[in-house]
């Protein structure tokens, strides 16, 4: 017995294989249980007691060489097998981890190209604004309520208390664009402008302290409601679908007059009622009207020979009745999780 173990280590060290398939034919000869080694111990049992001792180390030596000898033999087919798919030239590069747009950057791109394929340009103003471009140009008075610290970030305020034009603050909408292009170009206008706007609210899944607007004009000789009112179904059929209804309600802004809100009928029950649109049918898109006399003036435009028409419209809430989003916060938590599922779209 003890000649055939010293003949099998001398074997087993010997042993050199070319691949998987001898690896297996190693492990089925030495290591199985029907193997070699297994009847050697199978033998053992008939060993004189005074020899067992020997024996059975010489045994259990032989069982460690073969197994190492297989975790030796086995790591160099793994070393050989990697050195071999390196060179495969054919095999696919590992994927990019590819970025994908906001849902917010994704429906303010949609709106501008809609606009934009009836002639408007974009044109974009600062987020820390005076007060003169937020509200005094747009004819809020000195005492409306929309100037309250309630609703406004101040950054600075010149004279405690009283609100004026030269206190520094976060604009609260993006109304103060239209100020600058009317002082800055000559009309015809017909811009809009897409941004960030503020608001001192509580923060919870359906009001934020920051959101984001676009806001529209345009200006010319002869501009009516009408064309406001067309330029708004236009929008609304490119952007909710070609059966959309619109319907305007009178409505109240400083800067507009006459003012209305736009309707349209509800993205999610076709305008039969239901928890979205609260049973009513109608779901409130944007804020418009045509630009008053005052803020022509005040921005130096002849309000005699000029008309022009302005809307504005957030742009969280029709992302989250697009892609069923129903917390505000998650727009601005950068969650990976959150912004992945927007991979598709651009
Ligand atoms: N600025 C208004 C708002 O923030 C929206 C608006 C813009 C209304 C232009 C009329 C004209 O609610």
């Amino acid at each position: 017995m003890l000649e055939k173990i010293n003949s099998l280590l001398t074997e087993i060290s010997e042993t050199k294989i070319k691949g998987p398939d001898e690896l297996e034919l190693f492990r089925l000869k030495y290591l199985s249980k029907k193997g070699l080694i297994s009847d050697l111990f199978e033998e053992f049992r008939n060993v004189p007691s005074a020899d067992k001792k020997e024996m059975g180390q010489k045994l259990n030596l032989l069982k460690q060489t073969a197994n190492d000898k297989y975790n030796l033999l086995k790591s160099e087919i793994r070393v050989s097998d990697s050195g071999s798919k390196a060179e495969d030239l054919t095999r696919p590069s590992c994927p990019y981890n590819l970025g994908s747009r906001h849902p917010i950057s994704i429906i303010r791109n949609e709106i501008i190209s809609i606009f934009e394929r009836i002639g408007f340009t974009v044109s974009e103003g600062p987020e820390i604004e005076n007060d003169d471009h937020v509200f005094t140009k747009l004819n809020f008075a000195p005492e409306h309520p929309a100037r309250d610290m309630q609703d406004t970030f101040y950054i600075s305020r010149i004279s405690g208390g009283d609100s004026n034009p030269g206190d520094i603050l976060l604009r609260t909408h993006t109304s103060s664009v239209q100020v600058r292009v009317m002082q800055s170009q000559k009309p015809p206008i017909r811009t809009i402008s897409p941004g960030r706007v503020f608001r001192n609210e509580a923060i919870s899944a359906r009001a934020h302290c920051i959101f984001h607007q676009v806001e529209g004009l345009y200006i010319d000789e002869n501009v009516s409601f009408a064309d406001l009112r067309q330029t708004l179904l236009y929008f609304a059929r490119e952007m909710y679908g070609k059966d959309v209804k619109i319907r305007l309600r009178p409505s109240y802004f400083p800067f507009t007059e006459p003012s209305a809100e736009m309707d349209v009928s509800c993205t999610i029950c076709g305008g039969k009622g239901c928890n979205v649109c609260k049973y009513t049918g109608w779901l409130e898109v944007l804020g418009c009207g045509m630009v008053h006399p005052a803020v022509l003036e005040a921005c130096g435009i002849d309000s005699k020979k000029y008309t022009g028409f302005a809307f504005g419209m957030g742009i969280e809430r029709p992302a989250m009745l697009k892609y069923q989003v129903n917390d505000l916060r998650l727009y601005f938590e950068n969650d990976i999780r959150f912004l992945e599922q927007f991979k598709t779209a651009f």
